[in-house]
């Protein structure tokens, strides 16, 4: 056995293979040695009461380096993302200067060596995300970028939208064959624009510009017949309405290659959230209805959703500051995404911890180093949770540089204790040690 091991003890290991009581033991080397009972190492960290699941993998974050390191750093993400579970986060291209390049896309992986968790860089379909010509695709995948996104908005034209599909579909020999995956953010952008949240009762009260589900619908729609005609693998990013869990529902069933996330905002808050004007719960898509939130809780209970992801948007207080019709839409996610599902789907601790890591690990292509399973041979990125243990939920508290979380104040059931990536603690006891 190795000089320097690291036993995680006394917990219920959890991973898509079932549970069973077991310690772990991960080696110098950063792999699990052995998952059985009665096992002991050099250094331990106690999991009596808690899951030891395989470290959750967030395929919507905005890490805001290169640009923005008012509101965020590739370190402080990472540490927050630790802090929620996470060993893998997927970079958002909406950057400045954008992810659209060779040049942007290796400083991101630069700046990621050695922080808390590992960062996997998407990067933009078109050239700045202005949806007019294809960002080099085929150069950006031969870095490693697995998943392609205009992230902050939608291609709006079907012309582009389909090229971008055919030539996605084309390139997966540089992939390890592993399919490219382009990720949607669905949003008409002409029914969209001047909305500041969800058209609905709530914005005709508060007098409001409202987005209607529509503009989100329309290019689900859209896509699903794209994915239909192309045959490329076609990730639907965020997920808001009911009309729009019905069709990729509709979709899977009929065997097309579409797979979908949800946020945790998404699944617990409604439109009338918006109803104090609090610019911590303008978010794009916006907060919708009652229904569209238990639609969004069905899909994930049913498989139609296949993933929770936390679309993890930070802003400085300065920006949210601003009045409700003219702060920038997003709020932080990292830290409370396992405490949401935990205490508000009312699912087994299994098929949620499976919506936060083995599901979302398949979908980013690396599966191979997180989301398990827990068995010799692994790398040890695990994450170990107390779904019992209550907290109330402080923006101020978390590792993020800016606050602008819309659960604060919040109670809630579950907590994250202790994270381990490549066999090394990086949180341990709720404390970030990295
Ligand atoms: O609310 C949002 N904020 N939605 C997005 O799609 C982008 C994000 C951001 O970057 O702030």
């Amino acid at each position: 056995m190795s000089s320097d091991t690291l036993a995680i003890r006394g917990g219920t290991v959890v991973d898509a293979t079932g549970s069973r009581r077991a310690d772990v033991i991960v080696g110098e080397d950063g792999r699990i040695l052995a998952v059985e009972p009665g096992l002991d190492g050099d250094r331990s960290l106690d999991a009596s009461g808690c899951i030891v699941a395989p470290g959750f993998v967030d395929l919507h974050t905005h890490l805001r380096q290169p640009g923005h390191e008012e509101a965020e750093t590739i370190e402080s993400a990472a540490r927050g993302a630790a802090l929620g579970g996470f060993t893998a986060v997927v970079a958002m291209p909406n950057t400045t200067p954008t992810m659209d390049s060779a040049a942007v896309v290796r400083e991101v992986q630069e700046l990621a060596v050695g922080v808390a968790c590992e960062v996997f860089p998407s990067a933009a379909i078109t050239v700045d995300r202005r949806g007019e010509a294809l960002a080099p695709m085929a150069e950006l995948a031969r870095l490693g970028v697995r998943i392609f996104t205009d992230d902050g908005s939608g291609v709006q034209n079907e012309r582009l939208m389909r090229t971008a599909l055919e030539y996605a579909g084309s390139l997966s020999h540089l992939s390890d064959g592993q399919p490219l995956v382009l990720a949607q953010h669905c949003e008409v952008d002409s029914l969209a624009k001047g909305g500041v949240m969800h058209e609905g009762e709530w914005s005709s009260l508060l007098g409001m510009p409202g987005q209607p589900a529509e503009a989100e619908e329309l290019m689900v729609m859209r896509d699903i017949a794209l994915a239909r005609l192309t045959g490329t693998r076609l990730h639907f990013q965020h997920l808001s309405t009911a009309g729009s869990v019905a069709m990729v529902r509709a979709a899977k069933q009929a065997g097309l290659p579409v797979s979908a996330e949800a946020t945790p905002h998404h699944f617990t808050l409604d439109h009338s959230s918006c109803a104090g004007f609090d610019s911590a719960f303008k978010v794009h898509p916006p907060l919708r209805t009652v229904e569209d939130v238990a639609a969004v809780k069905a899909g994930l209970a049913d498989g139609t959703i296949d993933a929770i992801a936390t679309d993890h948007a930070p802003h400085t207080s300065q920006d949210k500051d601003r009045p409700f019709g003219e702060a920038p839409p997003g709020m932080i996610g990292l830290e409370t995404a396992f405490t949401l599902a935990n205490s508000e789907l009312g699912l087994p601790i299994e098929q949620v911890i499976g919506l936060l890591s083995w599901r979302p690990a398949a979908i980013a292509g690396i599966h191979g180093r997180h989301g398990g399973p827990i068995v010799e041979g692994a790398a040890a990125n695990l994450t170990v949770v107390d779904p019992d243990a209550e907290w109330s939920v402080s923006g101020a508290a978390m590792a993020s540089r800016s606050t602008n979380t819309p659960f604060e104040g919040r109670k809630l059931r579950g907590r994250v204790r202790h994270t381990i990536l490549d066999g090394e603690p990086v949180v341990i006891d709720n404390l970030a040690v990295r």
